[in-house]
Formats: C-alpha cells, structure tokens, sequence
C-alpha cells in the first residue's frame, strides 16, 4: 500500500522524535519515499545525519540552503506529498498548524499540502489535557487532517498519563490503512453546489444568506478522496477545497448556478444540492448605487429564482443520482419528505437550524438521512468533514 507513496514526515522538538528514526525505517521498508521537514528546535532531539541516512535524502528544515541559497519550495514538496505526517507534533506545532503561524519550514509545508495531514501529538499529560490543546485539535480536526490520538503510559516526566506518541509501527499501520481505503466513487463524475447565492440589488448591494460553504466543501474532499472526479459549482465563499483535484466554478447568482450546473449535469453520475439559494432576486437590479438622500425609502421588486435542484430533477436519467439538503426550522421531517419528492431527488438531508451546532457557518452539523426507498438514517452532531463521509456512504449504500 505504501510502495512508491510520498510521504513528507514533520518532526518537532519532542523527546518522541527518537521514534521518527524507527518510523522512516519501517516506511522506507514499504517502499515509501520519505522526506522529512524538521523544525528548528527538533534538530536538538535528533540528529539530521540520522534522519537523511535513514531516508536517503537531505533534510529540509530552513527556507534557504544557507551556503548555497538554494530556495526549498514548500509549494513543490506540497504537491509532491501523498501524506504529511506530523509526528512527533508538540503543542506548539499543533497550535502553529491550527492558527497559520507560519514562521518556519514544516508549517508553511503543513499550509501548502493539498495530501491529507496525520498529526500525532507527543506532550505531557498536562498539556495535552490543556484546553488550548484541545481546541487546537479540533481545529485540525475541523480541516480535515486525522488526528493519531496519542497513548497513555508513562512519559518524560516520568509522570503516566496521555500524551505519550503513538508508536512507530501503528502510525504506519494507521497510513496504510488510509491508502487502502475502499474508493466506491472511482469513475464517478460528481457536481455538487455550494455556499450562498448573491442577488445583486444594486452594483454594491445584495440579498445573501448566511451560508459559508462548509459543508459543501467537505462534501467535495470528500468526494474526490473517495475517488470521484468532483466539480463545485460555488456561491461565493471563502472556502477552498483541500483535495487538489477538485475543480471549482465560482458564480455570484441563482441564475449562474443554475447555468453552471446545466453545463455540468448531463455529463455526471452524481448531483449533491448543498448550495444556499436565494429564492428570490431583485427584479430591476440598479445599474448605479441607490442614494440615500434626496430619494424616497425604495421598494425592491423580487421575482422567483430558478429552483436548480427542481430543474436538474426534472431531466433526471435512471442512471443519475440527485441529493438535495433541506434546512427547516419547523415541521422539519414533513417538509424534508415532501421537497425530496417535488424535486425528484433520490436523497435528502435535513439539518435543523432548532441545533446550534448545525446548519450555517459551524464547523459541525447534525443530520437526518431520508431516501426515496423510504430508508431514513440519523447521526449524531460530528465535524462537518466526518459527516460528508456519512452522506456519501449513505447514498451509495
Ligand atoms: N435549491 C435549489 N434552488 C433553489 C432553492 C433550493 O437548488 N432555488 C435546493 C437546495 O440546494 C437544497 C434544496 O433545494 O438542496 C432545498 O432547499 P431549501 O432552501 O431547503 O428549500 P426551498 O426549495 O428553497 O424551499 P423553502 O425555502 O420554502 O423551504
């Protein structure tokens, strides 16, 4: 599973970078290429000599070569990475990683990899039970790199606790694992709509919504990890797929989703309705800015937008597959039920905005499953990352 797999390793200051020597060894042994980014204070707990025989290449630890000035591209060993595992992975790292601090070479890597993240915490018992560490983590949780928690048992400090790193030959096994992942979705062409719909009042103005495109996003990395060739049809948001072979088209209104996703639609096997669409639209959006003064407070006409998961229905193939969400704030399983069957769509899933951990803007959601074979599944408030799982197993179950 690991044979010719690239595998970038990041070690910290830890006392568990010990164990990195015994981790590039068993992953060379897979036939892994490893390339080990080490932060600055991680070389007084290991040696590089050590680490570049083991792997059999050079060390990357600064920005420069400094005799040389040859510049090491964070960007090039991004892409190049299948997997970034961060072990060991202090508090200060984990915390690094969570906020962007990107002041050395392994954290503007961790910024610029487009490969899923493995961070395995090595800490004291204190520290790791901290809560900035815990909220550090669920941050890195949030982005989608998998968390190799770490084990209980005596530590540096001589203290027993949790905190001790994860040991070399169950990181490895964690890796392959990964690799070996089922990909039910190969060969899939998926379109999935996200985010909100801008519907412009005037050239600064617009009716929007809150959504943020979160789900929809997690939904695409998803997708494309399960092995799907994955288009986003996307209102504007800010967030941007971490799974490099998800392409994006970026459209401001109702009327362009709609468009974007007709070009799209008849060639995919998959459509997933995550978008936030605005209902209605100004009817006469204003060329030029409405003033304040000197006018009358102004009456903005709305007119209906296109229903976009109602219109890809509508031409539905027997071959095809159409998911739409519904967020409800009341009679919310009646209203779900009835929007998958005027919609024709073969799924739905509701959130409640009734929880505050589900629907706009949170990193968690919180969801009931209905299909059109009368099937329902319920699942429990989790990261917006775990849940797109969840979705996409249940539609192909
Ligand atoms: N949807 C769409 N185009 C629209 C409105 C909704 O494609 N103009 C899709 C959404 O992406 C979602 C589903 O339809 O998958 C249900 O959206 P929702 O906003 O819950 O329902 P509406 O049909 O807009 O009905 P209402 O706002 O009255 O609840």
């Amino acid at each position: 599973m690991l044979a010719g797999k690239h595998i970038i390793l990041g070690i910290t200051g830890g006392i568990a970078a010990y164990k990195s020597a015994t981790l590039i060894r068993l992953l060379v042994k897979k036939g892994a290429e490893v390339q080990v980014v080490i932060t600055p204070s991680g070389k007084e707990f290991i040696t590089p000599v050590t680490l570049s025989t083991l792997s059999g290449k050079p060390v990357i630890s600064e920005f420069f070569t400094a005799n040389t000035g040859e510049w090491h591209s964070h960007v090039d060993l991004g892409l190049w990475a299948d997997a970034m595992v961060v072990a060991p992975a202090t508090a200060c790292t984990i915390g690094k990683m969570a906020h962007g601090i990107a002041d050395n070479m392994l954290v503007t890597t961790y910024l610029s990899a487009k490969a899923p993240v493995f961070v395995a915490p090595a800490m004291d018992l204190d520290m790791m039970a901290h809560p900035s560490t815990t909220a550090n983590l669920a941050l890195l949780r949030s982005y989608g790199n998998i968390i190799i928690e770490p084990a209980a048992g005596e530590l540096a400090s001589h203290l027993i606790g949790k905190g001790r790193m994860e040991e070399p030959e169950r990181i490895v096994e964690i890796l392959e694992q990964f690799f070996s992942r089922r990909q039910p979705l190969a060969g899939k062409k998926m379109l999935i709509t996200a985010g909100p719909t801008y519907e412009r009042i005037d050239p600064v103005r617009f009716i929007g919504n809150f959504s943020t495109g979160k789900m929809g996003y997690a939904l695409a990395d998803a997708a494309a990890e399960l092995g799907a060739d994955v288009t986003v049809v996307s209102g504007p948001v800010s967030v941007t797929p971490r799974n490099a072979s998800v392409k994006v088209v970026s459209v401001e209104s109702a009327r362009q989703m709609l468009e974007a996703c007709e070009k799209v639609w008849p060639d995919s096997d998959i459509a997933v309705m995550c978008a936030a669409v605005a209902d209605y639209a100004p009817l006469h959006p204003a060329d030029s800015k409405i003033k304040r003064e000197g006018h009358d407070i102004p009456t903005i006409e709305l007119t209906k937008n296109p229903d976009i998961a109602a219109t890809l229905g509508v031409g539905k193939r027997p071959d095809q597959t159409l998911v739409g969400f519904a967020l409800e704030t009341d009679n919310e399983e009646f209203n779900a039920q009835s929007k998958l069957k005027s919609k024709n769509l073969d799924m739905i899933v509701l959130n409640s905005l009734r929880n505050p951990q589900a629907g706009f803007a949170t990193d968690t959601n919180q969801v009931t499953i209905f299909k059109a074979d009368g099937t329902r599944a319920d699942f429990p408030v989790k990261p917006k990352t775990e849940l797109a799982f969840d979705i996409i197993n249940t539609m192909i179950d």
